[in-house]
């Protein structure tokens, strides 16, 4: 972890063991391993947004909750301002619940129905200073915390509860709560993917001034590379559960050199570029993190496979000071 990093992930792995059909259970068959997130590494400073971009199922919000400490880790270590959050007990938690928050991907599953909106966006305030306030003070909170989020005005969804609510109010709900807060680090799990593009422009200017303005260190998780590429100062590519590719956004959108992140990045439009970069279509579906393939998990859909690919799996290797790429060619492409 480097000094100046707010939180860092080390060596962090995630496993599900699947539970399985009544004949499995009934002849013991041993329970099925889903490699979610394998032996990852990253750090994020304060006033910096790291974008974690990748397929759906290739471990992001499962990175995202692991560096919460909202899923257990089966290895590694997960440290914020140099203490391993693991060993936190008590308060020392509560504290962390505080600094930390997530931004859910699914604002349906996220706020509690039996909650109005007041509710759940005051409960976080629960845990600080402010929770004997007033209850017209706590309004005044919510109602300035929920217009930041560009719910204006805020005072009438204030005493709605999540079902009397569009799944774009639901997402700027979650953000007004993790906000109202004032958090040192956010987790936003694909938070404007339910916003139209007017809307979206705004929350996403909420974001930057989170980071310019806070100083808050932001792990932004989506699937869509241009909107990465748009907010972030650093965008990591996973797949199959590993950061194939780290480094600065405008070297990752621009010149990147793991195949798989080129095929992501040849069809992003990039402003002031001449010529249209040629588009690659990767062939085959991405393999199930039950069976990732032997030697570099990426091989079978590459199209600069060579034999050492199939053979050994390639670590992640620095190709440039802040750029890394987990590749037995990089570049070759
Ligand atoms: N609680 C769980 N139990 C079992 N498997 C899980 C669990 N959570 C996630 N997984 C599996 O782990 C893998 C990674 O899931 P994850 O939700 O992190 O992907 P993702 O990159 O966020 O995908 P998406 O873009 O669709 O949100 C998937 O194969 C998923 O099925
Ligand atoms: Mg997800």
């Amino acid at each position: 972890m480097s000094e100046t990093a707010l939180v860092g992930v080390k060596d962090v792995s995630v496993e599900f063991k699947i539970r399985q059909g009544f004949i499995d259970e009934f002849i013991r068959r041993k329970k099925k391993v889903v490699r979610a997130v394998d032996n990852i590494s990253f750090d994020i400073a304060p006033g910096e947004i790291l974008s974690l971009v990748g397929e759906s199922g290739s471990g992001k919000t499962t990175t995202g909750r692991a560096l919460l400490s909202l899923v257990r880790s089966t290895a590694g270590n997960v440290y914020f301002h140099g203490g391993d959050i693991g060993l936190l007990k008590g308060k020392q938690v509560r504290d962390f619940r505080k600094k930390a928050q997530m931004i859910f991907q699914d604002p349906y599953q996220s706020l509690n129905p039996r909650f109005n909106v007041f509710e759940i966006v005051t409960e976080p305030l629960l845990f600080n200073e402010h929770k004997n306030a007033d209850r017209a003070v706590k309004e005044e909170m919510a109602v300035k915390a929920l217009e930041f989020a560009g719910l204006r005005p805020g005072i009438e969804y204030l005493y709605r509860y999540p079902h009397e609510l569009s799944g774009g109010q639901r997402q700027r709900v979650s953000i007004a709560t993790c906000f109202i807060m004032s958090p040192e680090l956010i987790v936003a799990d694909e938070p404007v993917s339910m916003l139209d593009a007017s809307v979206r422009a705004n929350i996403l200017k909420l974001f930057v001034g989170m980071k310019d303005e806070k100083n808050a260190a932001i792990l932004f998780i989506t699937h869509d590379l241009s909107l990465a590429w748009l907010i972030s100062d650093r965008i990591a590519i996973m797949y199959l559960g590993k950061i194939v590719e780290i480094g600065p956004a405008d070297i990752i959108a621009g010149s990147c050199m793991h195949p798989y992140s080129q095929a992501l990045t040849s069809v992003l439009a990039m402003v002031g570029e001449e010529r249209r970069r040629p588009r690659i279509i990767l062939k085959g579906e991405t393999p199930s993190p039950m069976n990732i393939p032997e030697g570099c998990r990426f091989h079978p859909r590459c199209p600069a496979v060579c034999d050492l690919c199939r053979k050994e799996e390639p670590t992640l290797k620095e190709v440039q000071p802040g750029h890394s790429v987990m590749c037995h060619y990089p570049g070759k492409m």
